[in-house]
C-alpha cells in the first residue's frame, strides 16, 4: 500500500494556501487541515470573553477551558467551538486581525500545536498553515512555500470578500494584509518562515485551476521518488 504522506503548504496571508490544499486532499483522498481555522477560533472566544490577551494567567485560564473541535471529512472542516458551528463566525477582518495577535502567544501556540500533531501525525494529511514545515511537523514528506506578490494576494482577497457581499476598499485589504504578514513573521516563537528544505512556488502568474496542477505535478513528482 502506498505511504500516507504528511503535506506542508506554508505560506503569506492569501497566498492561495487553502484552495491548493483543498484541491489537493481530494485528488489524493487525503485529509485537509487548516490551522489557521484554529487560532481563528481561539481569537473568537477571546473576543467573546473580552480575554485581554497581556494577562497570562486570563490566557491560561481560557486555555485550559477552551472547546474547539475540528470535524475532518476529506477537504472539509467544520469549526466547532463550545460544540457550536463557527466556520463562518471566524472568517471577519477583525477575528483575522486577532488571530495573528493571538497566534503569537506561546500558551496559545502548544495548545493549538498539540490539537494538529494529533490530528496529523498518522499521515494520509495535508496541513495549511505558517508553520507546518518549520515546527508543527518538521519531517513532513513534502513540503511547499506559497507566494505570490502583494498586489496580487491582495487583489485575490479582495475578490474573495467581494463575492461573499463584504464591501472593503483595495487599500484597506492589502493594509491589513501587510500588517498580518509582518505580525506573523516578526513574532518569536515559530514565525512565518520557508522551511529549508520547502519547495517555493510563486503563483502570482497563476489562475486557481494552474496553481491547484502545478503544485499537484511537484507531489506527485515527489511521491514517487518516496
Ligand atoms: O491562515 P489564516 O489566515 O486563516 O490564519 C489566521 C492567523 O492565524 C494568521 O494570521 C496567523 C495564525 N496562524 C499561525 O500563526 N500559524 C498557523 N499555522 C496558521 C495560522
Amino acid at each position: 500500500m502506498e505511504k500516507r504522506l504528511i503535506i506542508a503548504i506554508d505560506g503569506p496571508a492569501a497566498s492561495g494556501k487553502s484552495t491548493t490544499a483543498r484541491r489537493l486532499a481530494q485528488k489524493l483522498g487525503y485529509v485537509y487541515l487548516d490551522t489557521g481555522a484554529m487560532y481563528r477560533a481561539c481569537a473568537l472566544k477571546a473576543k467573546q470573553t473580552g480575554l485581554a490577551l497581556g494577562d497570562e494567567e486570563a490566557v491560561r485560564a481560557m486555555l485550559d477551558k477552551l472547546d474547539i473541535e475540528i470535524k475532518l471529512d476529506g477537504e472539509e472542516n467544520v469549526i466547532l467551538l463550545d460544540g457550536k458551528d463557527v466556520s463562518g463566525a471566524i472568517r471577519t477582518n477583525d477575528i483575522s486581525r486577532l488571530s495573528s495577535d493571538i497566534s503569537a502567544l506561546p500558551a496559545v501556540r502548544y495548545k493549538m500545536v498539540e490539537l494538529q500533531r494529533r490530528l496529523g501525525s498518522r499521515g494520509g494529511v495535508i496541513l495549511d498553515g505558517r508553520d507546518i514545515g518549520t515546527f508543527v511537523f518538521p519531517d513532513a514528506d513534502i513540503k511547499i512555500f506559497l507566494t505570490a506578490t502583494d498586489e496580487i494576494r491582495a487583489r485575490r482577497r479582495w475578490l474573495e470578500l467581494k463575492h461573499k457581499g463584504v464591501h472593503a476598499s483595495l487599500d484597506n485589504v492589502s493594509e491589513e494584509l501587510r500588517e498580518r504578514d509582518k505580525n506573523d513573521s516578526a513574532r518569536e516563537l515559530a514565525p512565518l518562515a520557508k522551511a529549508a528544505d520547502a519547495i517555493e512556488v510563486d503563483t502570482s502568474a497563476m489562475n486557481v485551476e494552474e496553481q491547484a496542477e502545478a503544485i499537484y505535478g511537484i507531489v506527485k513528482a515527489r511521491m514517487a521518488g518516496i
